[in-house]
């Protein structure tokens, strides 16, 4: 017994001396608190949730980790039945990635599979579009309005028997806008007639706009992505989904390895988690609301034009700047987006904590006011 004790006993010091060694602190695994994160740049140039991951997910993904000797193909799939219900769809409706980026990537090689061409705006998220390229698609940019929103009647007039794919980012990335409901519906029933329809919907949990997924039921030419690496706060998580009519999900997973094969064990526990912790998610949205305000106010004061933004980012106009605003921040060990639009100097910003903001506004207004 005395030697269980002390054995016990050692083993409890040896794993409180290997935390304090890592920073790896027990406490990670009742989700409780969270190790503070190493001091670094402040990070205002991913759109990623400063608050994340959820106490419950860091939880789950911490419990997972003694899985992960296993496959979670089960796991992955009660993933996908209880994203399915909130759509209701069913789970062969729902295909998993690792990120909405290996989705979007792998509904490019789909698309591709007959030459032809791919109709975006511009700007709008662009990161996949050198894979489609790569693939042997055609970009057809459409400009978005002088508000920065989708221009959807242009839009359509570009979508013909060439067009292979339509790509709608909404709220979009890196404006910050959305696009009414309505006429979003009658664009998608209309090009989808012609071409695969992509609707990203990467940040519409920021907003009280409905999802396009109803639509799905009726429409075998549409696609959904989604992504838990926003309001969740998953993104290193690398976990995504894609919503489609079962007869389309099943074209495009034949592309798949195997279905189920992306996401870990350590991510999809995590995602579980996430869906099911909506007091983390309405927390996130209120606190971005708060920041984002106070943010948009010191843009105001600083006499830059912004967008009115829905979502954890803006997107902000540096024409009238005589300095080097951007090299500043950097100076600070502060992180933006670059220019997007060299032309008029619209660049997008992330939404931080109210703390991260703040040093965000003191180097604002030290440059614009002195
Ligand atoms: C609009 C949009 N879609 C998709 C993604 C990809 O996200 P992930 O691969 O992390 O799911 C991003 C990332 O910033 C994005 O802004």
């Amino acid at each position: 017994m005395k030697q269980v004790i002390a054995r016990r006993d050692w083993l409890k010091q040896t794993s409180l001396a290997l935390a304090a060694s890592t920073g790896f602190i027990p406490s990670l695994f009742n989700g409780e608190s969270r190790t503070p994160p190493p001091a670094g740049p402040i990070r205002l140039h991913a759109n990623e949730n400063p608050y994340g991951p959820s106490p419950q997910a860091r939880a789950a993904m911490a419990a997972a980790i003694t899985a992960s000797n296993r496959y979670p193909w089960d796991q992955t799939t009660v993933l996908r039945e209880k994203i399915a219900a909130r759509y209701g769809l069913t789970q062969d409706a729902v295909l998993m990635g690792a990120g909405s980026s290996e989705l979007l990537g792998l509904i490019a090689s789909f698309a591709a599979l007959k030459p032809g061409n791919m109709v975006c705006a511009t700007p709008t998220f662009n990161l996949w579009w050198t894979a489609a390229q790569q693939q042997g698609l055609q970009v057809a940019e459409v400009p978005l309005t002088a508000e920065k929103v989708h221009d959807l009647p242009a839009m359509v007039q570009q979508v013909n028997t060439n067009t292979r794919l339509v790509y709608v980012c909404n709220p979009n990335n890196p404006t910050g806008t959305i696009v009414d409901h309505a006429a979003l519906t009658r664009f998608v029933t209309a090009a989808s007639q012609q071409a695969l329809v992509l609707v990203d919907e990467a940040y519409l949990e920021y907003t009280d706009e409905p999802s396009l997924a109803p639509l799905l039921l009726n429409n075998k030419r549409l696609i959904i992505v989604k992504t838990f690496s926003k309001i969740y706060g998953l993104a290193g998580a690398r976990i995504g989904y894609a919503l489609a009519h079962p007869e389309l999900t099943q074209q495009l997973g034949r592309l798949q390895p195997w279905i189920n094969a992306g996401p870990s064990a350590v991510s999809v526990a995590g995602a579980i988690a996430s869906l099911e912790d909506s007091g983390f998610v309405s927390s996130s949205r209120q606190q971005n609301a708060s920041a984002r305000a106070f943010t948009e106010a010191a843009l105001k004061k600083a006499g830059l034009p912004f967008i009115p933004s829905n979502v954890n980012f803006l997107y902000y106009s540096l024409q009238s700047d005589q300095g080097n605003f951007l090299q500043k921040l950097a100076d600070h060990q502060i992180r933006v987006g670059k220019f997007v639009e060299e032309k008029a100097r619209w660049a997008r910003l992330t939404i931080g904590t109210q703390a991260e903001m703040v040093s965000f506004t003191q180097v604002l207004q030290q440059h614009f006011t002195t």
